[in-house]
């Protein structure tokens, strides 16, 4: 099965229906948004750009992309591609948004494995960093990517059956405007012991926090449907490994001089990945 390109997408400036034409889409009103050579359009109005390069760097995300490339965190990706494709049994189309997908990692690995079981797929990474879209791109050609924020969603209200959001800024009024009804929103989230060793070198006191709170997600028709605990080993990181991992998680970056000298010098020492996978549906009966 093939993976399918986008049809149908929203003016940002007046959420008026954008009709490709080639390869610009345009609205009614002539506002008119090319596609990229890379194949992502650009749709964040630069009124709405609070920096002039927002979201993650062109260095995190080549950090990102080659950490993720290196395998360590497949067990959260061969658990993600599981939960969603206990998701959509019954369809056999479907669309997915990855909403903040980074390089694409997690959005190529869910569609290898759903396409394996014949569902015709319709998958979208969008990220604010046009690094990160790019990025997605280059990993899969075949995936939408568009540049724009989680805020305003360039997608059709119910146009969604899934919106993804890993380690990411979820928006859930957005996220459930877009989906259809009995769509699902799939989350994950750093658990307690994540990265703990590296986390316990570069800080003083180690904070050992609960995954992101969605309590405020679960109201009206919207139910926590499933929880996974992902936990894990990786393999011994190598000093490349730890490096990376700095990079693309800028807030263990934040850490005190002493703290990122130690943790300059880590190398050969696995770390404990824990992560919770969560899955808030529409119109879900426990
Ligand atoms: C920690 S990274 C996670 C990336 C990817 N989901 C993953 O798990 O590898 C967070 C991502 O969210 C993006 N981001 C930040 N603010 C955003 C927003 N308002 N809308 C969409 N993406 C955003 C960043 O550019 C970055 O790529
Ligand atoms: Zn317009």
């Amino acid at each position: 099965m093939p993976l399918l390109s986008l049809t149908q997408l929203l003016c940002p400036i007046d959420q008026k229906e954008l009709r490709q034409d080639g390869n610009t889409w345009r609205c009614q009103n002539k506002h008119c948004f090319d596609v990229a050579k890379q194949g992502y359009v650009n749709l964040l109005p630069v009124q709405n750009k609070k920096s002039l390069d927002p979201g993650d760097s062109k260095e995190m995300i080549a950090a990102r992309r080659d950490f993720l490339n290196s395998g360590v965190y497949q067990p959260i990706a061969v658990a993600l591609a599981k939960t969603l494709a206990g998701l959509c049994k019954e369809h056999e189309q479907l669309s997915i948004l990855d909403a903040g997908c980074g390089e694409g990692y997690y959005l190529n690995a869910v569609c290898e494995q759903l396409l394996l079981d014949d569902v015709e797929l319709t998958a979208t990474g969008l990220d604010i960093s046009k690094w990160a879209v790019r990025s997605c791109k280059i990993r899969n050609p075949k995936l939408n990517g568009l540049v724009a924020s989680n805020r305003q969603i360039p997608l059709p209200d119910h146009s969604q059956d899934i919106v993804l959001c890993t380690f990411g800024f979820p928006v859930f009024e957005e996220f459930k405007r877009i989906l259809k009804p009995g769509g699902h929103i799939v989350m994950a989230d750093p658990g307690p012991e994540h990265l703990i060793e590296l986390r316990s070198q570069i800080y003083e006191t180690v904070r050992r926090n609960p995954p992101a709170d969605i309590s405020t997600a679960l109201i009206d028709d919207w139910q926590l449907s499933d929880s996974i605990n992902v936990q894990f080993t990786t393999p011994p990181l190598s000093a490349e490994q730890f490096e990376q991992l700095l990079v693309m998680t800028p807030h263990l970056y934040r850490a005190s001089r002493e703290g990122r000298e130690r943790a300059a010098k880590l190398q050969n020492m696995p770390v404990s990945g824990d992560v919770l996978i969560r899955v808030i549906s529409h119109g879900y009966q426990a």
